[in-house]
């Protein structure tokens, strides 16, 4: 699928512990959902070709809290001949944990778009409260079921400035309590910010005259409103567009996902493009736990401290420099399928512009502190 901030670093020969096939299991939590039912058909669809000739299998794991809709959509999927095995995990009550379970035993990557979505007039961050209980129960679930040092958990549901500290905190508590081990944990959660890169790219390709090309234009900072922060200067060098129509489609991928809320009149927010873009994210991450990729590269909303307070990994102190130490930010990274996290590429600072220093970045960092406090106040209970 189309990469836009995606390199293979180096192509390792797969890599497996003996003969026997190695088994990878992608989960995905809200299978049922607007965003769940077309990411898993990608999933389902698409990922039998990252298998290649790999002597691997590769199993889908579809949870949701709705039963009737899951049974369908699992029921739809088996008839899509694809070797990609797909299972479905529904809970029996809400005090049902086993489902959940079942569903993330052995899961290597962790995909969650379940939540509620806006409605017109309603922001992100009017979703806290409710996604945030979600996300504290599957991050019970995942901390009870998961191997913390090897699973990578990536968070779709909004607000994700506020839910990914929400996740990183419960699965650190929940961890502790049952003395598991957990070791670097907080490099394995991140934020999909990869939507806003999508939008950027198509809102450029808009203006006309690119033919066939895909623009990449790194977005950085958080998911909302004015603390996304799209690096459009060099891409404005290029072009040679005008500040004027710079602002526009600053404007357009600040506010992007509020065009398909008012599109959709209350029927829910993105779902398709939202899909597309989870995609590519998880098959990267698929690429990498197959040992297809030794690194991958990735636009991701992340913690840039670990749990001594200590900047994360290479790159990060040179990052926090520059933001004022706030502690998330979706930016490049380096991740290996061992370690999480192991650079934080912070040399896209220098794609930044005077106008993206004096009119974008203070509005972008003020927005992200306070939801990075609410998240980090609500994952700590
Ligand atoms: P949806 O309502 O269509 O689907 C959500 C699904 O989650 C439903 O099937 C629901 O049953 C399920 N669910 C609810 N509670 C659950 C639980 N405890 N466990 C498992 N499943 C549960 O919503 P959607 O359109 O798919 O959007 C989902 C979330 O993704 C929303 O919060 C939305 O704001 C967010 N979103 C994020 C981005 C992004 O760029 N990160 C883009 C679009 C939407
Ligand atoms: C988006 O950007 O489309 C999503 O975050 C959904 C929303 O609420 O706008």
């Amino acid at each position: 699928m189309q990469a836009s901030t995606y390199y293979v670093i180096s192509n390792m020969p797969h890599t497996t512990a003996d003969s026997s096939t190695q088994r990878v299991r992608v989960a995905v939590l809200g299978a049922a959902g607007g965003i769940g039912q077309p990411l898993s058909l990608l999933l389902k669809t698409q990922l039998a070709q990252v298998l290649g000739d790999a002597n691997a299998s590769l199993e889908l794991a579809l949870y949701d809290v709705a039963a009737d809709a899951l049974a369908g959509v699992a029921a739809d999927l088996s008839h899509v001949n694809t070797p990609v095995e797909v299972s479905h995990h529904v809970p029996s009550s809400r005090e049902d944990e086993e489902a959940l379970r079942e569903a993330l035993t052995g899961a290597s990557v962790v995909v969650i778009p379940a939540g509620v979505p806006r409605k017109p007039g309603m922001t992100r961050d009017d979703l806290i409260n409710i996604n945030a209980g979600i996300i504290k129960t599957l991050a019970k679930g995942i901390a009870g079921a998961c191997d913390l040092e090897k699973v990578f958990v990536l968070v779709i549901s909004n607000p994700v400035n506020s839910l990914v500290p929400v996740m990183v905190r419960q699965l650190i508590r929940h961890a502790e309590a049952k003395q598991a081990p957990h070791a670097g944990v907080e490099r394995r959660v991140f934020g999909v910010t990869q939507l806003d890169m999508v939008r950027a790219s198509a809102f450029v390709r808009s203006l006309g005259e690119l033919g066939n090309e895909v623009p990449s234009v790194p977005v950085i900072g958080g998911h909302s409103g004015e603390t996304i922060l799209p690096l459009f200067g060099p891409v404005q060098q290029r072009l040679q567009f005008s500040l004027e129509q710079r602002k526009k489609l600053t404007h357009r991928v600040q506010y992007g996902g509020d065009e398909i809320v008012a599109a959709k009149k209350g029927a829910g927010s993105a779902t398709l493009s939202m899909a597309y873009a989870a995609y590519v994210v998880a098959e990267r991450f698929t690429n990498l736990v197959l040992g297809n990729v030794s690194e991958i590269q990735e636009t991701l909303y992340v913690s840039l401290y670990d749990r001594e307070n200590k900047p994360i990994a290479e790159g990060a102190a040179e990052l926090l420099s520059n933001i004022g130490e706030t502690p998330y930010f979706a930016v490049p990274v380096k991740i290996s399928a061992d370690a999480g996290v192991v650079r934080v590429e912070h040399e896209v600072w220098q794609q930044l512009d005077d106008y993206d220093r004096e009119h974008l970045l203070p509005a972008c960092l003020e927005g992200l502190r306070k939801n990075i406090e609410t998240g980090e106040t609500l994952g700590s209970n």
